[in-house]
């Protein structure tokens, strides 16, 4: 089974030639994504292997299935960036990795909270500076404070436990209530209630048509004044011009960050020499109240080792022709 994985990092490559010892799978590393302009690369591949910037649109699909390709392995949970309907046409398999690691997303949740409100990434810098002033260093108290999740799936689940850990209070928005998160202090909400009482807003959604910019002007404008707003599930759920706007009228009072719109362009890749053409980043990152990071809340060890084990396993249930619960395709998920 010949494999091309595209989006290869050097950590990529560490994890795979550790858990791929017997070399039972043949894997090419490609450093550049899968799109369009790449997808002949996939020649004499019998299967590939991409991340969440990869755009597997129509005419990317139509090039690799013509080129022999017949799975598709996405070693991550998110599937938006693929033509669900259009893969299933061409009879291509595709996998997933549903869970790596909850807790990873969900504790990098909490650290965007924790240095936006405790200001710690300032304080380090200042100090190294022999800058010991507590000026514009004031944050707030957690405890008691009221904070809204919207999707409670596994790692919107995860992160009210670690809020209420904190001893917040958690109001949570999402069409499947979850009974032990209930019974444990969690009070599901409508989406508005959520919008309008919570001081933190965190967004543990999937990026599909109906939450394609969930936070827009409209319900931007219900939230409480100075709240803050995390992102660590996709871009797309916050049109960014939007919450510009509310950054700079002081409605959005903190913005954490871990996934942005517009980020194929940019995240994952060591721009430091470049010119940015993006002013849409650089105008948020300009603001002191901002904080960005590059998609890195999957990133730590216990998630890559799943990750990596996982799409191995995917690759030997495509070989044996069982089923998995890994499968995605349009009919599974627009089944009734
Ligand atoms: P999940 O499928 O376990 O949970 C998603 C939850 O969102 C479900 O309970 C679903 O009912 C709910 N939901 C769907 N539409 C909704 C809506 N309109 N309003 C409220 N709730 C809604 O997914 P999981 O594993 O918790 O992941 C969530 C998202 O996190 C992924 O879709 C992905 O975009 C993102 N993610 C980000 C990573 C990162 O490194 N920053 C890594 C892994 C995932």
């Amino acid at each position: 089974m010949k494999i091309a994985v595209f989006s290869t990092k050097k950590y990529d490559k560490e994890f795979f030639e550790n858990y791929n010892k017997d070399g039972n799978v043949n894997l090419t590393y490609f450093e550049v994504a899968l799109k369009e302009q790449t997808a002949n690369l996939t020649q004499g591949f019998d299967g590939i292997c991409t991340f969440v910037n990869d755009k597997l649109d129509k005419k990317t699909l139509e090039t690799i299935h013509s080129n022999g390709i017949k799975l598709i392995l996405l070693r991550c949970a998110g599937f938006n960036n693929v033509d669900l309907k259009v893969a299933e046409d061409l009879g291509l398999k595709i996998y997933r990795v549903p869970a790596y690691s909850p807790h990873a997303v969900a504790e990098h949740a909490l650290a965007l909270i924790l240095t936006l409100n405790r200001k710690t990434h300032k304080a380090y810098n200042r100090v190294r500076e022999g800058n010991f002033s507590l000026e514009r260093l004031r944050g707030f108290d957690l405890y008691k404070k009221t904070v809204g999740v919207i999707g409670t799936g596994k790692i919107g689940s995860a992160f009210c436990s670690i809020m209420l850990g904190m001893g917040c209070k958690i109001l949570a928005h999402d069409a499947y209530e979850n009974e032990d998160l209930k019974e444990k202090g969690v009070v599901y909400v409508s989406k508005n209630e959520l919008l309008e009482q919570s001081d933190i807003v965190s967004l543990h959604c999937p990026l599909t048509d109906d939450t394609f910019h969930l936070m827009n002007e409209e319900s931007i404008q219900k939230l409480k004044k100075g709240a803050m707003v995390i992102n660590t599930s996709r871009g797309a759920l916050i049109n960014t011009l939007d919450i510009l706007e509310a950054l700079k009228d002081g409605r959005v009072g903190y913005l954490g960050i871990d996934v942005y719109e517009q980020e194929e362009k940019l995240f994952f890749n060591d721009l430091s020499e470049s010119i940015i053409k993006d002013d849409t980043i650089m105008r948020l990152i300009s603001f002191p109240n901002v904080l960005i990071t590059s998609h890195q809340g999957f990133f730590t060890n216990e998630a890559l080792k799943q990750i990596t084990n996982v799409t191995l396993s995917n690759i030997q249930t495509y070989l044996n022709g069982t089923s998995t619960e890994n499968e995605v395709s349009y009919s599974l998920m627009h089944k009734a």
